[in-house]
């Protein structure tokens, strides 16, 4: 786990993530979870036996390793098995999905939730064809990535509409939410995962995902920046800035056959955490 915290944070972001009334901290069992598999001493059994205490967890992940999305040719019944098979890695995205769903469902709504989920599996899609390293980050990365939305719903949850219009008429997103909020989901991005204590590159995309190249992980940045524009539930036909595309060697030939390629992969996930 990492200590390392964004620089300059907008001391609005602190005043609001600290007095939040409802504050969206994860179910006890992430936390122990996320602790043990930072542990290099942790065995499958000891995080088996701590996932296994959570009975909506473990239905949950299982329902997701069983889905088409991972293909195993037979049923996988337990948590142990599951570990074996997927790897601490994998185990950690699937722990992290199931987790933050209800978060985001029931504050931010379906929308954000599936458009989430999409950026996850088409920043796991990129990061494949790229020959990026950890492709379970990958996934995280767009799981996470507008998570500071629902930080912003639970605070002040009738703005957000606002915000809404605003960029639906072609504002920026990010000097709206400034506007109305005085911070924006990218900083809250930042500081919630810094606050959950997740590893330093979510927390760097999701504070750059709307600029990567202001980014000192300019590569992990744009791949969510793809991402998140290929999987914009309103927008059929994205317009990339070059200068990005640029800086990561990534070829988009047809934007509309990524957007269907990555909807499709997603359908299994969608479908095992509905
Ligand atoms: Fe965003
Ligand atoms: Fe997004």
């Amino acid at each position: 786990m990492s200590d390392n915290k964004a620089k300059n944070v907008n001391p609005r972001v602190i005043e609001v993530l600290e007095n939040l009334p409802e504050l969206p901290s994860m179910p006890s069992v992430v936390g122990q979870a996320l602790d043990l598999l930072e542990n290099p001493e942790t065995d499958v059994k000891q995080l088996a036996d701590t996932i296994s205490r959570d009975i909506s967890m473990t239905t949950q992940i299982l329902k997701l390793v069983n889905s088409a999305y991972y293909g195993f040719p037979s049923q996988i019944t337990s948590i142990n098995k599951a570990m074996a098979l997927l790897g601490f890695d994998k185990i950690k995205s699937l722990i992290l999905s199931v987790a933050v769903k209800p978060m985001m469902l029931s504050y931010s709504g379906k929308a954000l939730w599936n458009h989430s989920l999409r950026c996850a599996v088409g920043c796991q899609h990129i990061a494949r064809s790229l020959d990026y390293g950890d492709l379970d980050e990958a996934f995280i990365m767009g799981l996470l990535h507008d998570i500071g939305k629902t930080v912003m719903q639970i605070y002040n949850k009738k703005a957000y509409p606002e915000i809404d219009k605003l960029v639906a008429i072609g504002a920026d997103i990010l000097d709206a939410e400034r506007a109305f909020y005085g911070f924006t989901h990218t900083e809250m991005g930042r500081a919630l995962v810094d606050k959950w204590k997740l590893p330093l590159i979510i927390g760097i995309t999701a504070e750059h995902h709307h600029n990567p190249l202001k980014s000192e992980e300019a590569v992990s940045a744009s791949i969510v920046y793809v991402a998140d524009k290929i999987t914009q539930e309103e927008l059929k036909f994205p317009i990339f800035d070059n200068e990005i595309i640029n800086c990561f060697d990534y070829e988009i030939q047809s934007p509309e056959a990524l957007r269907e390629e990555i909807f499709e992969l997603s359908k299994p996930i969608e479908a095992a955490l509905s």
